[in-house]
């Protein structure tokens, strides 16, 4: 396996995880394929992108008549696999007795997870059900969605995989080391970028920042921490609540009480309950 070597550096127990499940993992680039010797003699100290890790494993499995490689981001079998994210969200909506959202944010990388949440509503969207579907991308790492060209681009940097019509930074886009690795990506999968070119989505930038401290009100709040990739939808979530206006017209600050209580006394965070009509998920 090649990791991206700012989440290798950051994230060292993901790879003590791979280790345990039998894998071999390598920080991207490498000087173990023809494609990471390249990118490491165009920069030595380059903190990687998905899009060359994509590249040499592609490389190798390529040249193993045993191997394939099965992108897990971005292409449409992985929307559809990742569909199920957003049925249990239906369900669990019904369930609270609220089955038609007014919006739903999800973090977007490659774009997999946001479709797996949003597209199954999307689908309701022609029964006349009014849902806002919002992707959360990060402004930290200039994104793609709301930063990028909508045309055909190559999904790793050595040019191995077909060319997708998306939103992209362009293959060779090697962004800052942020927190949510995950989110590091130079394009948006196709069906995502078509929904957001139709309207029927909408794309904000978040940033990472806000997202931690949205995140960490979250954990401190519910008990569930959330991975930084998916504090982007949580900061979204929080910020949507903020926009209402209070009575009498005042605006309401964008922050929530609780939070701006835990800048003034860390150890005492009050506990907020993100609720209403809406997922965040990822
Ligand atoms: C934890 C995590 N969340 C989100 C993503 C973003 O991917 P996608 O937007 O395709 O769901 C990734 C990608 O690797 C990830 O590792």
């Amino acid at each position: 396996m090649w990791q991206v070597r700012a989440s290798y550096d950051s994230k060292p127990y993901r790879k003590a995880q791979m280790e345990v499940y039998g894998g071999v993992c390598h920080p991207s680039p490498s000087d173990l394929t023809e494609a990471g010797r390249a990118m490491l003699a165009k920069d030595p100290n380059t903190t990687g992108s998905l899009g060359m890790a994509i590249s040499e494993a592609v490389e190798v499995a390529a040249q193993d008549p045993n191997a394939h490689y099965a992108l897990g981001s971005v292409l449409n079998h992985v929307m559809l696999h990742q569909s199920v994210i957003g049925q249990e969200a239906m369900q669990q909506l019904a369930e609270a007795g609220d089955a038609v959202p007014d919006v739903i944010f999800g973090c977007a990388g490659g774009g997999s997870n946001l479709a797996g949440l949003t597209f199954p509503f999307l689908g309701r969207l022609r029964e006349g059900t009014k849902t806002r579907l919002v992707a959360c991308e990060p402004a930290a790492c200039p994104s793609s969605l709301t930063q990028g060209e909508y045309r055909y681009d190559f999904g790793d940097v050595a040019g191995l995989t077909p060319l997708l019509k998306m939103h992209t930074l362009g293959k060779d886009f090697v962004p800052p080391s942020i927190h949510a690795g995950g989110l590091r990506y130079h394009g948006t999968s196709p069906m995502v970028s078509h929904a957001v070119n139709l309207g029927l989505m909408d794309a904000i930038a978040i940033e990472q920042d806000d997202a931690f401290e949205a995140g960490l009100l979250f954990a401190r709040s519910g008990g569930i921490i959330p991975a930084p990739e998916s504090t982007h939808a949580v900061d979204a979530r929080g910020r949507r609540r903020d926009r209402a206006r209070a009575p009498g017209g005042r605006r309401r600050s964008h922050r929530p009480r609780a939070l701006r209580q835990r800048r003034a006394r860390p150890a005492g965070v009050r506990a907020v309950r993100v609720r209403g009509g809406a997922a965040a998920g990822c």
